[in-house]
């Protein structure tokens, strides 16, 4: 062999990348290039997928995706395993294969790498979005990116974009809510923390600290019938652009570089295999122009649950045609279809090199052609960096944020004295504190329960009896003996770990009982009565919610004098909750979505549309009438929001004056500080269109800011809303901001402006 020859164009790392990819895409065989577009898992059900069928099937499909995470949560993976099957496998694909291609390592770290023992775990979608705070989420994110890197991971399968439009829905707690503007805000905050400032270029190859970010679950997921996971969203245009797709907008903006379906269908067709909502939608109307990656199984439904599709093949063309550019977990099979359906004319090759196209872009973006494979990850500093003091000090700022004040009558905070029972099942249950999308087992997960937080921050006696399972009695009696010898009885409530579904037992791996269900969003009866037998000891009892829902907490909301929402507040959450209880930290968290009063009473959002009450409205109770609305959320101290004003500020020169969506309007309002504990408020305006040529919500939330304030202290908060975000997509026109006057609300002040 010719030493001196020049390595192939594709292997040139001063080439430029289209060049790359044409000399590679050149040289590929059909074989290759189904390969290229199919993943398979290698998680830690290691009797299923190791690493060695990983390597068969890429000898023999040529596949350019793994996934050697731990799926599923039955074991922690160490940081040194997941690092050495990436290594091992990436060695293999480097070296061993005709052309060399690098694999592109997928994972879920939705909350931090949570798969990973030792991992920094942040709060859970719900949790997050309940600090209102982009900056924050950012910042958290760029951990995220950091830890996923360090183990050789290259895209993360989020952020989660689904607007979580019922509570009954067991993914709800991946969501940000049901705003879609805070979802939009907080998603694109996230897409920014992922990947930077953006992914590079084969010439300038992206930080190595950043991850291809995956907005899910395109293009609406989060509204499924009875709340049932992946049962239809069968809604009309009108909701599905204005509810759903509008925060995939936002991420898209954000620059986001993959998208992944959703598993349910709309009007009858199934995202995988909707060429309108994928080609169509995703790519042409919204401009996305990088790759669509499958949901795990999401093209095996299309024949086997959908039945749109008469056979396997017939789903991998459909999916192929409708724009899916990788199938995820597709194995082998997936990649002989795909080879099979071209051989006989029944997919074009062209749609397949578009697809590699898409796959190569980034794995030459990234830089992984030109990286060492033996330096794909390091297993010492991914020990150092999972967990990293400096991260979990950024999870304890956005769990410390998140927590949600929904009662107190004057008991919290406490003083730091108080002799204290703690109980319930979450109250020293780490795993169910990180919530789903975590290992199922705390084996090695780093940070404080509830119960071991208290315990630190108290200088009086901890007594604990957890009382009852999550829905079975223990020892409800213990309990109530423990309570009454205490100053205060700090109760840690709610769900176990779930995800989907609540939770299958060959997933969880762990019994996760009858609770959750989604019929049911009360506490179960066990939780209940340690509630009402602990309470009637007299003893003040702290509420204490680690949940990923909304839950139905009428009688507490009565009876007990304080309740925080924790949410699944991940490693730190058990310092956060008891900063909280103890006044270190001043509760500052605003709920992301509305807590209803009854499952009755569903949907519940604070932006429903307008609509009549032909019977009158004295006979007719209030549509939103939730036991605690979105927003809501007490401080330590009293705040005082005065002195609203909006004008509307003119746009680029010479289109300002004409087109109301160029404008922005600019709101003010004066928050003062009125008690006597620094605190920080969260400024929200919510706008209603007066008039409009279709029905519009209430009211919507377009714009927030927060403000922390030392007592007496007053700002004024200036929150700009582009007019843009007060129109709406009108069917068959498109996005419109009409001409008219909007009403603004912020707090308990109103004013209206005219576009
Ligand atoms: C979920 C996705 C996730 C994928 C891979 C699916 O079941 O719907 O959100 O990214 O699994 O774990």
């Amino acid at each position: 062999m010719d030493d001196r020859a020049e390595p192939p164009t594709y292997r040139q790392g001063g080439a430029s990348t289209d060049e790359r990819i044409d000399d590679l895409l050149d040289r590929m065989t059909p074989a290759e290039k189904a390969g290229q577009v199919t993943g398979t898992w290698a998680g830690t059900l290691r009797e299923t997928h190791d690493l060695d069928d990983v390597k068969a099937a890429i000898d023999e499909r040529h596949l350019g995706f793994a996934a050697p995470f731990g799926w599923g949560g039955a074991l922690a993976t160490t940081p040194e395993d997941a690092v050495a099957a990436v290594e091992e496998l990436q060695t293999y694909a480097r070296e061993e294969t005709r052309l060399g291609i690098p694999l592109l390592f997928s994972v879920d770290a939705v909350h931090g790498h949570a798969y990973i023992s030792g991992a920094t775990v942040f709060p859970n979608g719900l949790g997050a979005a309940a600090t209102w705070d982009p900056e924050g989420i950012e910042a958290a994110a760029a951990v995220t990116a950091r830890e996923v890197r360090a183990t050789g991971a290259h895209q993360n399968y989020g952020p989660t974009v689904d607007v979580g439009r019922d509570p009954r829905w067991g993914r709800v707690f991946e969501t940000f809510g049901e705003s879609p503007h805070l979802v939009g805000e907080l998603a694109a905050a996230k897409v920014r923390g992922y990947q930077g400032e953006d992914l590079g270029d084969s010439a300038a190859p992206s930080d190595p600290d950043r991850v291809v970010a995956t907005a899910k679950h395109f293009p609406a997921y989060g509204e499924p019938e009875r709340g049932e996971d992946a049962s239809p969203v069968d809604v009309s245009e009108y909701k599905l652009r204005n509810t759903f797709v509008r925060p995939f907008e936002r991420a898209l903006d954000a620059g986001v570089a993959s998208v992944m379906p959703s598993y349910n269908s709309i009007n009858g067709e199934p995202s995988h295999g909707s060429a309108a909502h994928l080609d169509g939608l995703l790519r042409e109307e919204l401009g996305f122009e990088g790759h669509v990656v499958s949901d795990w199984n999401g093209i095996r439904h299309l024949h086997e649950d959908h039945r749109t599709a008469a056979d396997h093949a017939d789903g991998v063309r459909q999916a192929r045609e409708a724009g899916v550019d990788v199938a995820s977990v597709g194995h082998a099979p997936h990649a002989e279809r795909v080879v099979e359906l071209v051989e006989d004319g029944d997919l074009d090759e062209a749609t397949l090199d578009r697809a590699v196209r898409r796959v190569l872009r980034v794995k030459f973006d990234l830089g992984l052609f030109d990286q060492d494979p033996e330096d794909t990850a390091d297993e010492a500093a991914a020990v150092e960096t999972l967990g990293a003091s400096a991260h979990r000090d950024r999870a304890l700022e956005t769990a410390r944020d998140s927590m949600t004040l929904l009662e107190n009558d004057g008991l919290l905070p406490l003083s730091g004295d108080e002799d204290v029972f703690v109980g319930g099942p979450n109250a020293d249950d780490l795993v169910d504190q990180l919530g789903g999308w975590s290992v199922a087992r705390d084996d090695g997960v780093p940070g404080e329960t509830i119960r071991e937080a208290i315990e630190d921050a108290t200088a009086g006696d901890v007594a604990y009896a957890p009382g009852t399972t999550l829905d079975e009695p223990v020892d409800v009696d213990e309990a109530v003996r423990g309570a009454r010898e205490a100053d205060v009885a700090v109760l840690a409530l709610g769900e176990g770990w779930y995800i989907h579904e609540f939770g299958p037992e060959a997933l969880a791996g762990s019994e996760t009982g009858d609770w959750p269900t989604r019929g049911d969003l009360r506490l179960p009866e066990a939780q209940r009565e340690l509630v009402r037998r602990v309470h009637e000891t007299g003893t003040p009892v702290v509420g204490v919610l680690v949940a990923g829902r909304p839950l139905i907490v009428d009688w507490m909301a009565e009876h007990v004098p304080a309740l925080l929402m924790a949410y699944f507040p991940g490693t730190e959450g058990g310092v956060a909750v008891a900063e909280t209880l103890f006044g270190g930290n001043g509760p500052s968290g605003r709920l992301p979505i509305s807590v209803p009063r009854d499952e009755g009473d569903l949907p519940q959002y604070h932006d429903a549309l307008a609509h009549p009450t032909p019977i009158g409205a004295d006979e007719h109770p209030d549509s939103y009438d939730p036991l605690y609305p979105f927003g809501h959320g007490l401080s330590y101290t009293d705040f005082e929001t005065t002195d609203l004003r909006a004008t509307v500020e003119k746009g680029a020169e010479g289109k300002g004056a004409a087109d109301p969506a160029e404008r922005t309007v600019r709101v003010a309002v004066e928050v003062s500080n009125v008690g006597d504990r620094a605190g920080t408020e969260t400024v929200q305006v919510y706008a209603s269109q007066r008039h409009a040529s279709r029905v519009r919500p209430v009211r919507s939330l377009v714009g927030f800011d927060r403000v922390t304030l030392d007592p007496g202290e007053r700002e004024r908060v200036e929150v700009p809303v582009p007019a843009e975000r007060l129109g709406f997509h009108k069917p068959r026109e498109g996005r419109v901001v009409e001409s008219g006057a909007y009403r603004l609300d912020v707090a308990e002040e109103s004013t209206t402006v005219d576009l």
